[in-house]
């Protein structure tokens, strides 16, 4: 079985449906719930099949080496995928603290339970053992217009606090492999999209503000430029890394669908359009700029030839596809939006959560 971190998130959600599907074995998901880890997401997923994977969750904070100790004594895992992070930018600007403490502290403690761990496995086991981590193309910094997308040689120049935590991650993941032989494999991606995102992030924050006749706000003048990656194409590419990726290694990961914010959001108003016509007018009259955040980045931009050549994966959707699918998917579900920006799914865990469930 695996263990993977922060799976009532966004991406481990995705990532934990999926494997369960394509793969077919056991994952333990420790996820200590802020507001960003809602069970929600995992609603639908069948505990326990007979003859087939279960499915297992303990609300645990990654900080906490010695409940992390108890529970890869408890479930002998053969790898970590380390999803458990503070991820909103705008956030890491109000109160950076909490990204320290999870993304720097939390790395170190879970790649101290990790290596406690290994050392007391037997040697078959331990020689296949994987611990992926999962960050992201924010800490390179930020490209000028013509510059070269970000590689895996590219330096780190992190600009936020939320990158720079990262980062720090990112380095002692590095530093685990090298000195103590730990054996990592670190994923940079870009922006992901898709289902299950919090609302907070542009894509779904846009969607429901313009089914509410509410502004659309756009940072500055709209022409940063990230790269767009659908959820279940990240998903898809950590396990071809967590399988077949070489230990030590790190690997880029993104979309190939450059866009300025603008466009984004363009592109997000002519598919509503199509699906949910407004009753007069077009979304995209709801467009309006707001002053710019510090420090943001002028462009990211990924070079993802490495896993694309050493392992064969490639995404699948393009941004259309992918932003169609999203589109739907939020149209559809409604109601788990409501649940989560009315917070009810918070007074759910309170009312429900009763600790470790299998
Ligand atoms: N969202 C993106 O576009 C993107 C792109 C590249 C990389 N990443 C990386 O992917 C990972 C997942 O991102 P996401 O967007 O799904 O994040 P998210 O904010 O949606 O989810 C993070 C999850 O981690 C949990 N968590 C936070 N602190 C914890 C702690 N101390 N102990 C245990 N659990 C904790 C939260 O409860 C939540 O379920 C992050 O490491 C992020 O840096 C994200």
């Amino acid at each position: 079985m695996i263990i993977v971190t922060g799976g009532a998130g966004f991406i481990g959600s995705n990532f934990i449906h999926r494997w369960l599907e394509s793969q077919g074995e056991s994952v333990l998901n420790i996820d200590c719930l802020t507001y960003a880890g809602n069970l929600e997401n995992l609603t639908g997923i069948r505990t326990s099949v007979p003859g087939g994977p279960t499915y297992y969750f303990s609300r645990t904070d990654i900080c906490d080496q010695a409940a992390l100790d108890v529970l890869f004594a408890k479930y002998q895992p053969r790898a970590v995928v380390h999803f458990a992070a503070e991820s909103h930018v705008d956030r890491s600007i109000i109160g950076p603290a909490e990204f320290i403490r999870t993304n720097v502290n939390g790395t170190f403690a879970l790649l101290e339970a990790a290596k406690k761990y290994l050392r007391a496995l037997a040697s078959p086991e331990a020689s296949k053992f994987r611990f992926l981590h999962v960050s992201t193309d924010e800490v390179f910094g930020s490209l000028g217009e013509n510059d070269p997308a970000f590689s895996e040689t590219s330096s780190y120049a992190p600009n936020s606090p939320y990158s720079a935590s990262k980062a720090a991650s990112d380095h002692l993941v590095r530093a685990y492999f090298h000195t103590y032989g730990l054996p990592t494999l670190t994923t940079n991606c870009s922006n992901n999209y898709g289902p299950y995102q919090f609302p907070e992030k542009l894509i779904p924050l846009v969607v429901s503000r313009a089914l509410e006749g509410q502004s659309l706000p756009i940072y500055g003048d709209g022409r940063n430029i990230r790269d767009w990656l659908y959820v279940g194409d990240h998903c898809d590419a950590i396990i071809e890394v967590l399988e077949k990726g070489r230990v030590g290694e790190t690997y880029n990961i993104g979309g190939l669908n450059e866009r300025t914010n603008l466009e984004v959001v363009h592109q997000l108003c002519a598919t509503l359009d199509e699906l949910r016509p407004k009753q007069s007018g077009k979304y995209s009259d709801q467009i309006a700029f707001v002053k710019d955040r510090p420090g943001h980045d002028r462009r990211y931009a990924i070079d993802a030839r490495k896993i694309s050549e050493e392992l064969g994966w490639k995404p699948v959707e393009s941004f259309e596809s992918g932003l169609r699918k999203t589109v739907g998917w939020y149209l559809e579900n409604q109601g788990w939006v409501d649940h989560v920006r009315d917070g009810s799914y918070r007074d759910w865990i309170n009312r429900n959560y009763s600790g470790d469930a299998a």
